[in-house]
């Protein structure tokens, strides 16, 4: 709830100080006078007393606390109209505290939004994912239901975060926000990685619309729709449906919703590969990685090496002196000496694969994307490595046509959830951890330049590249329960402490939306209830 206090900028009773309540606390006067060290027969008296208070509107001995935080906006009263303004005056002490109306809320964090979001032919009072861009509901007023709208440009573009525990709804929110973007943007292609393969399931009334261009994508083409519904997760609360759901699998073995990637012929690697290698490394090894670089620098001077040329069999040289200057270190950059010793030996295969309308490289499956051949595709692939190689080649091909190209749109939005699969901290190149934390940091890090998007999913924030996880402007926050993660939330993400805490409070589907530019009011956190996405798969099958 936001209460408001005029203040000292205040001419005529028309501006006050807007501050979020954090935490109330029931005050009873007889109590706060007792301590441990009193009669007990009299604390037993004062006691038994102030229960029965409780039942009573007596304020002359209760009343409620409430512990609020400034929010750094004010609220200025114009006639019949109001307009927030950032910024902060000290309330006067001792002034009247208003609660901010259900009406009042709504303009706050939905005003400006509905000015820049399409909403033509929209029915903003629907519950239909199909109608209402909404993603959910603000429920600071009993029995008031005000919608929450955000702008999808920008929570694309500024890339967003959803983290809870485990249960806390972070699949369904997405689900929801992906069925919101396909239904309510024009220009936004979304690319899954669906690591533990539930989004066939949470998206099944999208992938069923004949009007919308989708595609599964998996290692191969599952033989029949039983065993590929078999093989996928469904949330526990769909079971009462679940002969329902099986049955809206079928439509989706058509031939051309299903095909099977491939990894495109590989390139011999060449010298960039080295030195952007060597960019990516944390700056606490920065004088050791610009020795390196000037080593391989001259190496490659002093042989005529272009940066485009194929890494070939006299790297082992440069890999042995490499190898030398990196002697003694634990981490960083000691794990590139290696890495160009294979390479140098590595006669790379470049199988060209029998045409096969059903198959689809990651290249072709970018290109398709971005050219809105597909609106949504899934990556439904359960092993870790090879969708991180797969997650690699998409974010470097996507940022690669784009820097060439120049275009914004169509927006691409990748979605990573499970990140902790794909942007771990510590991380090695034999499993692809590496390649695919270096790939989507460097995509958040570039791809507003360009209209590309990162989602970032996880259950657990702590033990995650935070170079990857600074770049979110939005960020929903779940229950956290552990103090470390709510620690680095309020960290990266400058939210207060004690909002953090209220999370723990929530149940399923309960979020803090806190945006610097997505949503109506910039960085005020929102408490909100999502829409359930499970709603419109039970509508739809
Ligand atoms: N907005 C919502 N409204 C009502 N119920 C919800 C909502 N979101 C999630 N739930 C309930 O919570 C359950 C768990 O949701 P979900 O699978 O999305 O959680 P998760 O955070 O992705 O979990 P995991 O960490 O295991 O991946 C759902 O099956 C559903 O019953
Ligand atoms: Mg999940």
């Amino acid at each position: 709830m936001l209460t408001a206090v005029r203040n000292f900028k205040s001419k005529a009773h028309e501006r006050f100080t807007l501050f979020e309540i954090a935490r109330t606390l029931p005050l009873h006067y007889g109590m706060e006078g007792v301590t441990e060290d009193t009669y007990y027969p009299f604390q037993h008296e004062v006691a038994e007393q102030a229960v029965r208070d409780w039942d009573t509107k007596d304020t002359s001995t209760m009343q409620i606390l409430v512990e609020t935080i400034p929010i750094n906006f004010d609220i200025v009263v114009k006639g019949e109209s109001i307009d927030f303004e950032r910024g902060w005056t000290h309330p006067v002490p001792g002034e009247k505290a208003w609660v901010l109306s259900e009406d009042a809320v709504e303009q706050m964090y939905n005003r400006k939004v509905l000015k820049e979001i399409d909403t033509k032919g929209k029915d903003l009072a629907s519950e239909d994912a199909k109608q209402n861009p909404r993603i959910g509901i603000i429920e600071m007023f009993e029995g008031a239901r005000i919608p929450i709208f955000v702008n999808f440009k920008k929570l694309i573009r500024y890339h967003f975060g959803v983290f809870a525990y485990t249960g806390g709804g972070k699949s369904n929110l997405v689900s929801n926000i992906v069925r919101r973007l396909i239904y309510h943007t024009q220009n936004t292609n979304i690319l899954m990685f669906d690591v533990a393969s539930e989004y066939v399931t949470l998206l099944l009334d999208i992938l069923n619309d004949k009007t919308i261009p989708s595609l599964i994508v998996s290692d191969s083409i599952p033989k029949d729709y039983d065993r590929f519904y078999q093989s996928s997760v469904k949330p526990d609360t769909l079971e009462p449906i679940a002969s329902r759901i099986k049955q809206a699998y079928k439509p989706l073995m058509a031939e051309e919703k299903f095909k099977r990637i491939f990894f495109p012929p590989e390139e011999p690697l060449a010298y960039s590969t080295i030195l952007e290698n060597l960019d990516g490394y944390d700056v606490k090894y920065a004088v050791l990685v610009g020795q390196m670089k000037k080593a391989v620098l001259e190496f490659m001077r002093s042989r005529g090496i272009e940066e485009e040329d194929p890494i070939g069999p006299e790297a082992t040289q440069l890999a042995a002196a490499l190898k030398q200057m990196t002697q003694g270190q634990k981490f960083g950059p000691v794990d590139l000496p290696p890495l160009i010793e294979q390479a140098s030996k590595e006669v790379r295969r470049t199988v060209k694969e029998p045409k096969d309308k059903r198959a689809v490289s990651v290249d072709e499956l970018v290109d398709e994307l971005q050219n809105s051949v597909y609106r949504l595709v899934i990556l439904n692939i359960t092993d870790p490595v090879k969708i991180r190689k797969h997650a690699v080649y998409a974010a470097q091909k996507l940022l690669e046509i784009r820097r060439k190209t120049f275009r914004l749109e169509p927006y691409v939005l990748l979605v990573f959830d499970e990140a902790q699969e794909f942007i771990p901290a510590e991380v090695n190149r034999s499993d692809w951890t590496a390649q695919s934390s270096f790939a989507i940091e460097n995509l958040l890090r570039h791809g507003r330049k360009y209209g590309l998007g990162g989602c970032i999913s996880t259950q657990r924030i702590a033990h995650l590249n935070t170079n990857a996880l600074q770049q979110l402007h939005s960020y929903f926050i779940g229950t956290l329960p552990r103090p470390y993660d709510r620690l680095l939330i309020a960290d990266i993400f400058a939210i207060p402490n004690e909002i953090l805490e209220k999370t723990l409070e929530f149940g399923p589907g309960e979020w803090l939306l806190s945006s610097y530019n997505a949503t109506g009011i910039p960085n005020v956190p929102i408490f909100l209830k999502a829409d359930n996405a499970e709603t419109n798969i039970e509508l739809a099958v």
